[in-house]
């Protein structure tokens, strides 16, 4: 594998993109921002911050370039809890001081800060500090770190919370470059979704650029006691010394995973592909920061079976960071596609069986989302209207996406249908786009080009529709029938024969239980298997759960250090959501996340209280 450059975005000459680009309705409003793109955007960040343990801030000061599209002489900015003491603007680089307003806090969106730029200012620079409270940051102690030498820190951004931690035109519409010099506590190290050092030295001074324009969503930073331990030329991990080695055998196939995805889509244009491996309480399994994907160390499980996690993130390169969807709503262009180009990638690498498992196993979490989600969040297109994104996080956007490309491309033929995705990525590469012009797109490049009994109808019906059409894809896996199979021999008093199960299989065999499954074969179980015990962070959190549901006692201590320890939101809510169901388990799940809440991210804890503590009780013990 040779190091590729970076290449420039050159756009498809295709004059065919042209016309559709200008035929397409005009790009929905992203309600989610203050900014006004059409009126001046940032096409450059300067960040020049302090990384402040001492704080918990992040402090310094974010100079744009700006570009006016219009004669307006102020522009806006998102910002949540922010404290903003200055504001810059900069006529051929000369600084003068100039006024701004922060308007009132809205619940999910934050503060709209107004800056007067008058009219000739090319540049705009703000002074500012974030809150130990920031949304988009973790600030963990020494002792909540496995080293318990060195503080952590780390961001994430995505959805809305870039905001929490930069004055920033916070909109996945917008594409901008940046640099930064970040200063912190001399011997940790600090790395961004950017070109990152390398080497030994932790001098706590570092310099960062990222040529490439990005959504702002994507700007990523982390800072700790990391070791760095090469995969390849292409590929490091980032991470805590006491899982570096670990981390670096779990995702060995990365290398590989690029290739095949280079050989199915075309070039990866980014870089350098580096891992960040993050302290169990980030809050997601991955996110896809540019250069650097973010990593739960929940997914090193000793035997490579959650590297489609890696699969994942990587897949991000292509749908999502080149083409991005222009607001929250669409989602389902960065997820939907991500997770079909996913299991494309895991399907070659390691046959069509454990894709179907995977594909399976999502389609079972799908169908679990759209008997508890109102129609307005089983659309594609999300009816979101201003609440936090966050909030309408479910599996849609991912699965239901999913299955609609698995369905174009049964529809199509494979051939036909990768042809397009490569030429789809091509044309929209380092571009925002809604639902209206990906479906214009796919009318002319996909309906119009082939035959097939495909009608712009039945893709609304997708897009716009809740719930999943009549002739969806439906997952099947023979190895999951076999497991079914022996489920049902086993409940009739025969013995369980897992030898060769996969990580896969067991969870489809622990889902599928009977709700009614008797205490004496939760214990029989537990006996032979050791599932109370299980290190496989998803085995264990699928065993607790049935736990929890049959009152299966021996597996409460196991449930509780499993709370108190891992933070990954999907690991953990589903479990308080199962303990809130009674009483006693209520008053046992507050009293343990009252332990556990100083380690979980702001994210976690939040998704934790609306379980834990809904609105309609009290909240003085939060
Ligand atoms: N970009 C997402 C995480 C995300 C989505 C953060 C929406 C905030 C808002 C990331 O790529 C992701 O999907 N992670 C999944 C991975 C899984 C589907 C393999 C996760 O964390 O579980
Ligand atoms: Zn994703």
């Amino acid at each position: 594998m040779s190091l590729k450059q970076p290449i420039k975005p050159v756009l498809a000459a295709a004059c065919a993109l042209v016309t559709l680009a200008n035929a397409a309705p005009a790009m929905s409003k992203d309600l989610h921002s203050y900014a006004a793109l059409d009126q001046v955007s940032t096409s450059h960040l300067h960040l020049a911050v302090t990384v402040d343990f001492e704080r918990s801030e992040v402090r310094g000061s974010a100079s744009y370039d700006l570009v006016r599209h219009t004669d307006a002489s102020e522009i806006h900015l998102d910002t949540r809890e922010l404290t903003i003491s200055k504001a810059e603007i900069a006529v051929n680089g000369d600084w003068q001081d100039t006024t701004f307003t922060l308007a009132e806090a809205h619940p999910a969106l934050g503060q709209k800060l107004t800056v007067q730029i008058g009219d000739k200012a090319d540049k705009v620079r703000i002074h500012y500090a974030s809150a130990p409270t920031a949304s988009g940051l973790q600030w963990l102690t020494p002792e909540q770190t496995a080293g318990k030498q060195q503080p952590f820190m780390f961001s994430q951004s995505q959805a809305i919370h870039a905001r929490s931690w930069i004055p920033i035109q916070d909109t996945p519409a917008l594409r901008l470059t940046y640099s930064a010099e970040v200063t912190t506590k001399p011997g940790l190290l600090v790395v961004m979704s950017a070109n990152n050092p390398l080497g030994d030295e932790r001098p706590g001074r570092y310099e960062f650029a990222m040529p490439q324009a990005i959504p702002p969503y994507l700007i990523a930073i982390a800072a700790g006691d990391l070791a760095i331990k090469e995969i390849n030329q292409q590929v490091a991990i980032f991470a805590e010394q006491y899982i570096v080695d670990a981390a670096a055998w779990e995702f060995a196939d990365t290398p590989r995973m690029i290739d095949i995805t280079e050989q199915m889509y075309g070039p990866y244009l980014w870089d350098r592909y580096d891992l960040l491996v993050l302290p169990p309480s980030f809050p997601f399994g991955g996110m896809e920061n540019p250069r650097l994907s973010f990593i739960t160390p929940t997914v090193v499980s000793g035997d490579r079976s959650l590297i489609n996690l890696i699969a994942h993130e990587l897949a991000h390169s292509w749908s999502g960071n080149l083409v991005t969807n222009a607001t929250w709503r669409d989602l389902w262009i960065n997820e939907g596609f991500t997770s079909y180009v996913e299991n494309r990638i895991m399907e070659a690498l390691f046959g069509t069986e454990h894709a179907q498992m995977e594909l399976s196993l999502g389609y079972q979490d799908l169908m679990a989302d759209l008997q508890r989600l109102p129609e307005g969040d089983q659309v594609m297109h999300l009816e979101l209207g201003q609440r936090d994104p966050d909030d309408a996080f479910s599996q849609v956007p991912y699965v239901k996406g999913q299955l609609f490309l698995v369905y174009l491309e049964q529809q199509f033929g494979r051939q036909n249908f990768d042809k397009f995705l490569r030429q789809y990525f091509a044309d929209f590469a380092f571009k925002s786009i809604d639902t209206a012009t990906l479906k214009a797109y796919l009318q002319a490049e996909l309906l119009a080009k082939y035959p097939s009994e495909v009608t712009i109808a039945k893709i609304d019906q997708w897009l716009h529709q809740p719930g999943l059409p009549v002739d969806a894809p439906r997952p099947s896996s023979d190895a999951f029938t076999k497991v079914e199979q022996q489920t049902q021999r086993w409940l009739k008093g025969g013995q369980l024969q897992p030898a060769g199960w996969t990580t896969h299989e067991w969870l489809h065999f622990i889902n599928n239980l009977p709700l009614d499954i008797s205490a004496v074969n939760m214990a029989r179980l537990d006996r032979e298997f050791k599932l109370t015990d299980s290190q496989n962070s998803e085995i264990a959190h699928a065993w607790l759960k049935l736990a929890i549901i049959k009152k299966y006692e021996p597996a409460r201590d196991r449930l509780r250090s499993y709370l108190l320890t891992i933070g990954r939101n999907k690991l953990v809510s589903p479990l308080y959501r199962e303990l809130a169901r009674t009483p006693d388990n209520l008053s046992w799940a507050r009293d343990v996340y009252q332990q556990a809440k100083a380690g979980y991210h702001p994210l976690t804890q939040s998704v934790a209280e609306g379980l834990l503590y809904p609105a309609d009780t009290t909240t003085e013990d939060k």
